[in-house]
């Protein structure tokens, strides 16, 4: 085990939240404290603005600038953290959940205002599919939310997960006066726009001590015995192998905004994350301290500027050491490749790195040799599974506008589709091609990238399908479905079959008809999205 040393240290995960819960704002605090960035703002200048949803040349050109931002990495205690940055606009989804299968665990923001919300909803269950270990952070508690107790149960029940408060607060909004922390039974008193060294601790090894009534006041000091008697009774201590099999929760109470309760996360994280885990693949599982190398591609960011066509295609290293212009084989391509250029996120400045370990996202310049989900070896044909496609919500026909350049549209579509913008569906036996996408944006990013890039011009027509489903079964009985319901049978770029239902009573009644035919939501069907 030669690297262990250097995988010990290493914690990789994201933040991921609804779309205004403050994932941003939370992100930047956790630099400040790593000394990663010095100035409040910096990364929030990056963030795809909310408003710009019309217009996504603004959004692609701001998606260009957060490459950088893409993964951020900083030390803290000693512990070198990988922060993967995950989009907050929900057009993008599907690159937030490829980002997934390259974390070990995440962070969940929760607005204590609006507690669960769509967004926070799918991305849990992604995190399910894997089992992805998940810490939550109720923000703004500086703003009247929901009474604590109802958010814990709202976020029990809706998001299917066992919650274990590691603080608990006092108040809220304007009578916020801060939490108390159950676990080392210190006191952390409130105070606006905390600066990252300013501590406003006060040990309370005994709740009954009256220096709980002389600091919060008699009233809040009964509200919090009360309530820690009722925590202590059903919690008790934390389970940290149940948090490693993403049983339970922790949860921290706090304000992102004004850095409060932020460092507390920080620290129970380092300490109870999970250190870079191993993969599965088609043959067998990959663990972290084999000597041979091994990583996947997950992300593929393409450059709109039309002079500099190039892409970057982010690996995640699980195994072994990566080594710059040394020779890994490409798989799916059954070819050596080497990288002269391989970069880190280390500084605030993409840097040329020489080695990589597991846990590492190192970002490789590509002239379309990868596709989402390539594996990189050492020589052994390995294939990483558990990078699924989920299905798409919006499905166009995809029309071709200038016969003369059916061969530029057919070759952009492809490499679009395998960079991971949208999905493409061809008609089973037919060629009839149907993009699936999570937001309209998408569509228009595919309609002006043909057009730049390939000289292809062309249309999409709506269509109203409800779910792509991946079909499995009895080889006989997927013949006679696929006799039957030809129009609806199309299959993915990788050649899987898939059947598109026009509503949820269509698929219920074909499941009800075919029980030998397994539908699924994502091409990879172990665990299921409902
Ligand atoms: P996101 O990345 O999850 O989309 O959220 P982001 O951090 O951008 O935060 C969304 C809004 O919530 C921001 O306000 C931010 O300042 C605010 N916010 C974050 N944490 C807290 C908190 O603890 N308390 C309160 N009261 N607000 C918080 P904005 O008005 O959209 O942006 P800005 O003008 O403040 O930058």
């Amino acid at each position: 085990m030669k690297n262990k040393k250097e995988i010990d240290r290493r914690r990789t995960f994201a933040i991921i939240s609804h779309p205004d819960a403050g994932k941003t704002t939370l992100t930047e605090k956790l630099l400040l404290f790593g000394g990663a960035i010095q100035v409040a703002g910096a990364v929030k200048s990056n963030k795809i603005k909310k408003h710009a949803t019309s217009d996504f040349m603004e959004i692609e050109k701001q998606r260009g600038i957060s490459v950088a931002t893409s993964v951020m990495c900083f030390e803290y205690k000693d512990v070198l953290v990988n922060l993967l940055d995950t989009p907050g606009h929900k057009d993008f989804a599907e690159d937030t959940y490829r980002t997934l299968t390259a974390v070990d665990s995440v962070i969940l923001v929760i607005d204590s205002v609006n507690g669960v919300e769509e967004q926070t909803r799918k991305l849990m269950e992604v995190c399910r599919m894997r089992d992805t270990p998940v810490i939550v952070f109720v923000n703004k508690m500086d703003r009247d939310g929901k009474y604590p107790f109802d958010l814990l149960d709202e976020i029990e029940k809706e998001l299917n997960i066992s919650l274990h408060p590691m603080t608990w607060p006092i108040n809220m909004g304007k009578e916020f006066k801060g939490v108390y922390n159950l676990h080392d039974k210190t006191l952390n008193l409130f105070a606006a726009s905390q600066k990252a060294t300013e501590d406003n601790t006060v040990p309370i090894p005994d709740l009954a001590d009256s220096l709980l009534d002389e600091t919060v006041g008699e009233r809040d000091a009964k509200q919090l015995r009360e309530d820690a008697d009722l925590l202590e009774g059903v919690y008790g201590e934390l389970d940290k192998e149940a948090y490693l099999q993403a049983k339970v929760a922790p949860l921290y109470f706090g304000s992102a905004v004004n850095n409060f309760g932020v460092k507390e996360l920080l620290d129970t994280f380092i300490t109870i994350a999970p250190r870079p885990l191993g993969r599965p693949t088609s043959t067998r599982f990959v663990q972290p301290d084999e000597d041979k190398f091994s990583g996947f591609i997950f992300k593929i960011h393409a450059n709109l500027d039309p002079r500099h066509r190039d892409r970057i295609a982010f690996l995640r290293v699980v195994s072994g050491e990566f080594k710059r212009n040394t020779y890994f084989k490409h798989v799916r391509m059954d070819k050596d490749v080497r990288f002269s250029n391989p970069y880190s996120f280390m500084a605030r400045e993409k840097e040329v790195v020489d080695s990589a370990y597991p846990g590492d996202v190192v970002g490789l310049y590509d002239t379309g040799t990868f596709k989402i989900g390539d594996t990189l070896s050492e020589g052994e044909a390995l294939q990483f599974t558990g990078i699924p496609t989920f299905s798409p919500e919006i499905f166009k026909e995809l029309v071709n506008k200038d016969p003369m350049k059916t061969k530029q549209l057919e070759k952009g579509i492809r490499q679009l589709t395998d960079e991971g913008v949208a999905q493409l569906f061809t008609q089973h036996g037919g060629n009839r091609k149907i993009i699936g996408c999570v937001g309209e944006l998408q569509f228009e990013v595919i309609q002006y990238r043909l057009l730049q890039e390939y000289g292809a011009s062309c249309a999409f027509n709506p269509l109203s399908f409800y779910k792509a489903c991946w079909i499995t079964g009895d080889k006989k009985k997927i013949d006679d479905f696929v006799r039957f319901k030809q129009a609806n049978i199309m299959e993915d770029k990788d050649g899987n079959l898939v059947y598109l239902a026009q509503s949820e009573w269509f698929l219920n009644t074909e499941k009800q008809n075919n029980p030998d035919i397994e539908f699924h939501f994502t091409s990879e069907f172990k665990t299921q999205m409902a």
